[in-house]
């Protein structure tokens, strides 16, 4: 017999970034975030997982190339915690096939370029847990999938919630209390949309991973973010959320990503993320905004801006951007126009 799962997951862009780890094998934050999951019609991970006697070994292919299992150490805890799980309840209940000891081949793909530089670890091991979860059959919710999740990429918790989801950071060493919850879903505030500016597709300099933890090494200046700055922001951002408060939720998310940004400066030797198209873009949406706020930037750790904006302002806001960068690579294949939605 073969038991298989498929699954689809979303991609997730933090509005209160997540950027140091307190604890790098578990994946602990250093601070609190909250992000909003986009729609999966443009952008997703597909992963289809199976299970069976036959296998010899777990195999992995990523976009149709097969890769190592045993040297990614955060792939192989999220397997070893979703058998622990499947394990204990076969435990309990011995009509249940013996699914946790038998070898497993995972499938994972995206409909987007990853080098395109968007969250794809984020909606990868999203989707990777959720599989296993459905293959298991594990009796867990989102939130407590979101703990597995976690550490196979920190952002990757909140993309097992649709909407508005904030990751809070915990206080316990074993990282029982790290985990994703919503804070509102989806429809919650439908109006709300995401465009995504493709500046450059190039795969980028410092991984999250290394940057961030250089950042915790050497930047005086994470130090008042994580303690004064964030635990503030959290709170506001998530009244600004709840009253669907347009004004406030961008100056929130654009003030974020201007400290993120800031914080990558104050790492020694210093972190870019951004090139010249990305601070042109921020000039050009502070511009837009001079009479009343309209749209809202913000950066990962890399050049591409995404945009947040009521739905009948994208159409001025491509208008304007398509002006400034006639014939550059705004790439709406990427799609969009993205609503917010949720897992299936
Ligand atoms: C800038 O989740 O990719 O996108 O936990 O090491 O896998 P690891 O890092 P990752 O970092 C994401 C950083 C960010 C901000 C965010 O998504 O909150």
């Amino acid at each position: 017999t073969v038991f298989e799962a498929t699954c689809t997951a979303p991609v997730n862009i933090a509005v209160v970034k997540y950027w140091g780890k307190r604890d790098t094998s578990l994946i602990l934050p250093t601070n609190s975030s909250l992000s909003v999951t986009l729609s999966q019609d443009q952008l997703h991970s597909k992963t289809t997982i199976r299970a069976s006697a036959d296998f010899t070994s777990d195999r992995l292919w990523l976009n149709g190339i097969e890769e190592s299992i045993e040297k990614n150490k955060r792939l192989v805890a999220c397997l070893r915690e979703t058998r622990a799980l499947r394990a204990q309840i076969e435990e309990k209940d011995a009509s249940l096939p013996k699914l946790a000891s038998l070898k497993i081949h995972i499938c994972s793909e995206n409909n987007f370029p990853t080098a395109a530089g968007l969250a794809s670890s984020a909606s990868g091991y999203a989707c990777l847990v959720y599989t296993l979860s459905q293959l298991f059959q594990l009796p867990l919710d989102a939130s407590d999938l979101s703990i597995v999740a976690r550490q196979g990429s920190g952002s990757a918790c909140r993309s097992l919630f649709g909407g508005f989801v904030a990751w809070e950071m915990g206080e316990k060493a074993d990282g029982s209390d790290s985990k994703a919850v919503q804070i509102a879903p989806e429809t919650h505030w439908p109006d709300l949309q995401a465009m995504i500016c493709v500046v450059s597709d190039e795969k980028k300099g410092t991984s999250s991973t290394e940057g961030m933890q250089l950042t915790v090494k050497t930047s005086a200046l994470l130090q008042h973010r994580i303690k004064e700055v964030v635990p503030k922001r959290m709170e506001e951002m998530i009244a600004a959320i709840r009253n669907k408060d347009f004004p406030k939720f961008a100056e929130l998310t654009m003030q974020d990503s201007n400290q993120f940004h800031a914080v990558c400066l104050d790492t020694y030797p210093p972190i870019f993320y951004m090139n010249d198209i990305s601070r042109a873009i921020i000039r050009i949406i502070t511009e837009y905004n001079k009479d009343g706020v309209k749209a809202a930037y913000t950066f990962d750790a890399g050049p591409n801006a995404v945009i947040y904006a009521p739905e009948k302002n994208m159409a001025e806001i491509y208008a304007v951007l398509s002006h400034f960068f006639p014939g550059a690579t705004f790439d709406d294949s990427l799609g969009l126009l993205s609503k917010t939605s949720t897992l299936p």
